[in-house]
């Protein structure tokens, strides 16, 4: 089996680049003995560069968001190429909460993730549905949404893509939220590979990392990747402390 894979979605947290440098370097110290999870960690834009000089040879550094053109009229934006220049080797394309609050739609997650691709980033792909039914299928919301942001993503491009299913009802900071049980996790991986499959034949599908996100924490990674089969997790709130961060990645490497 291949190695779990942890990533942090730090969000726009915390507050200062001292704090953050605070808790790359807490994690670092206590982390020295995991050799058997991947750990990337994505911080705000503004500290990639500090944080991935100073630390870059002992943990990965991803982005949490980036503009698909590649240099250009775009005020306020950087490409992925800049990312990359900025210490990046993953960036986190289509996730919920740009969608929800930066009106983030199909067409722009799929510009985003054929030039996070084209860059040589590892483009970490979220899908998820905002509801889940009473029947508690997987929606087909989250076909539709792979399709759309794999058009034109070619089946060697696929080994640079993972995806995060991350059910947006089950992000910690949604009200109301909780986590999706294992099970559920589990079917989903399924119903992902399965598009991947009719997208991409059985044998490319069955090589991609799926990793599942919504308010991941100690108390659940360990069932989220045994019974759930998931490859890793994307943590939002619980990565922001180090010692909860660390034991999860210890449990997602048993
Ligand atoms: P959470 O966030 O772990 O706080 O639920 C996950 C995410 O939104 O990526």
């Amino acid at each position: 089996m291949s190695k779990s894979i942890i990533i942090a979605n730090w969000k726009m947290n915390p507050a200062s680049y001292k704090k953050a440098e605070n808790l790359v370097s807490d994690l670092l110290a206590d982390i020295t003995k995991n050799k058997k999870t991947k750990i990337v960690l994505c911080p705000p834009l503004l500290w990639l560069n500090g944080l991935s000089r100073k630390y870059k040879k002992s943990v990965s550094f991803g982005a949490q968001n980036f503009f698909w053109a590649d240099t250009g009229a775009f005020t306020g934006e950087v490409s992925a190429q800049m990312l990359k220049s900025s210490g990046a080797e993953y960036v986190i394309v289509g996730h919920s909460e740009r969608k929800i609050y930066l009106g983030e739609k199909d067409d722009m997650i799929n510009k985003k993730l054929k030039s996070a691709l084209k860059a040589g980033l590892t483009a970490i792909l979220c899908v998820g549905e905002r509801e889940r039914g009473e029947d508690d299928e997987i929606p087909s919301i989250v076909e539709d949404q792979l399709k759309k942001a794999l058009g034109g993503v070619n089946k060697n491009q696929l080994k640079k893509i993972i995806i995060a299913y991350e059910p947006v009802w089950a992000i910690s900071t949604m009200s109301g939220s909780k986590p999706d049980t294992p099970d559920n996790a589990f079917r989903s991986s399924i119903f992902i590979r399965k598009v991947l499959a009719d997208l991409y034949g059985r044998k490319a599908a069955g090589e991609v990392k799926i990793i599942y996100g919504g308010s991941v924490n100690s108390g659940n990674i360990t069932a989220f990747i045994k019974e759930g089969k998931m490859d890793g997790g994307l943590v939002g709130g619980a990565s922001l402390d180090h010692s909860e961060f660390i034991k999860i990645v210890e449990l997602a490497g048993n």
